[in-house]
C-alpha cells in the first residue's frame, strides 16, 4: 500500500494564548491532522493538553485529530477521548494496563489504534502488538518535552518498522524534533506520517514551512 506523506503539526508547541487563530491558520496551511500531546505528570514528568484543547481544536478545524495519550492506565480515559473526537490513539504499551486489549477497544469505538514506542523500546519489545495497530508513532525524542533534538540513533528502528508496515497495515509515523533537515532519512525509512512542533510554530508562513517539509520528504 503506498501512503502519501502527511503532517500532523504537535498543537503543544502552538501559541496557545491565540490558540484558535493557530488552529485555523495550520489548517489553512494544509496539515492532515492535528497531534495532540496529552500529559498527566506522572507518565511523563510535564502536564499538557488536556479535554479543552481537543475540544478548541474541533470548534476551529475540520482535519482529523490524532491523539497521543502519554498518561498511566490510559484505558481510564479512551472512551472521553473518543467522544471529544479523537480519529486516532496512541497508547504507551508501558503506561500500564492490557495494552492488546486497550487497542481493541480504541478499533471498537470507531478510532484508529496506535501504540507510541519510545526511544529506549525495541521492536522485538512490541512485536505482538503490531498486526492491532492502525498507526505506529516511533518516538524520535524521550516524550514529554517539544523542543527536543531528534535523537539519530533511532534509525535503525525506524527502518525496522518501515519494513514491517506493510506485512501488520499500521502506518509509520514519527514524532519528535522533525524539521526540513532532518525528515528525508525517515521517510526514506517508510515513514509517512510526521509529527512537527517546534519546527513550524513560530514561522511566519505556515503554508511555506508545510511545503518545505513535504517538498524535503520527496
Ligand atoms: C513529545 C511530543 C511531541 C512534541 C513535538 O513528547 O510527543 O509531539 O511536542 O514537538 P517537536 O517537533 O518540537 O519535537
Ligand atoms: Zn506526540
Amino acid at each position: 500500500m503506498s501512503r502519501k506523506i502527511n503532517i500532523r503539526p504537535s498543537i503543544l508547541c502552538a501559541d496557545h494564548g491565540n490558540l484558535a487563530e493557530e488552529i485555523k491558520q495550520v489548517c489553512k496551511a494544509g496539515a492532515d491532522y492535528f497531534h495532540i500531546d496529552v500529559m498527566d505528570g506522572s507518565f511523563v514528568p510535564n502536564f499538557g493538553c488536556g479535554s479543552e484543547i481537543l475540544k478548541t481544536v474541533k470548534a476551529h478545524s475540520h482535519i482529523p485529530m490524532d491523539v497521543h495519550l502519554m498518561v498511566v492506565e490510559p484505558a481510564r480515559h479512551i472512551r472521553l477521548f473518543r467522544e471529544l473526537g479523537a480519529d486516532v490513539i496512541y497508547i504507551h504499551p508501558e503506561a500500564g494496563g492490557e495494552t492488546a486489549d486497550i487497542l481493541a477497544e480504541i478499533r471498537a469505538l470507531g478510532a484508529a489504534s496506535g501504540i507510541a514506542v519510545n526511544p529506549g523500546t525495541t521492536v522485538e519489545d512490541v512485536m505482538d502488538l503490531l498486526p492491532l495497530c492502525d498507526h505506529v508513532l516511533a518516538m524520535t525524542v524521550n516524550p514529554g518535552f517539544g523542543g527536543q533534538a531528534f535523537m539519530p540513533e533511532v534509525m535503525g528502528k525506524l527502518t525496522e518498522l518501515g519494513s514491517l508496515a506493510e506485512r501488520f497495515g499500521f502506518e509509520l509515523c514519527v514524532d519528535g524534533g522533525i524539521s526540513a533537515n532532518n525528515i528525508k532519512k525517515p521517510a526514506l525509512c517508510g515513514v509517512t506520517g510526521f509529527v512537527v512542533g517546534s519546527a513550524l510554530f513560530g514561522q511566519e508562513d505556515y503554508t511555506e514551512a508545510i511545503d518545505e517539509l513535504r517538498s524535503a520528504a520527496l
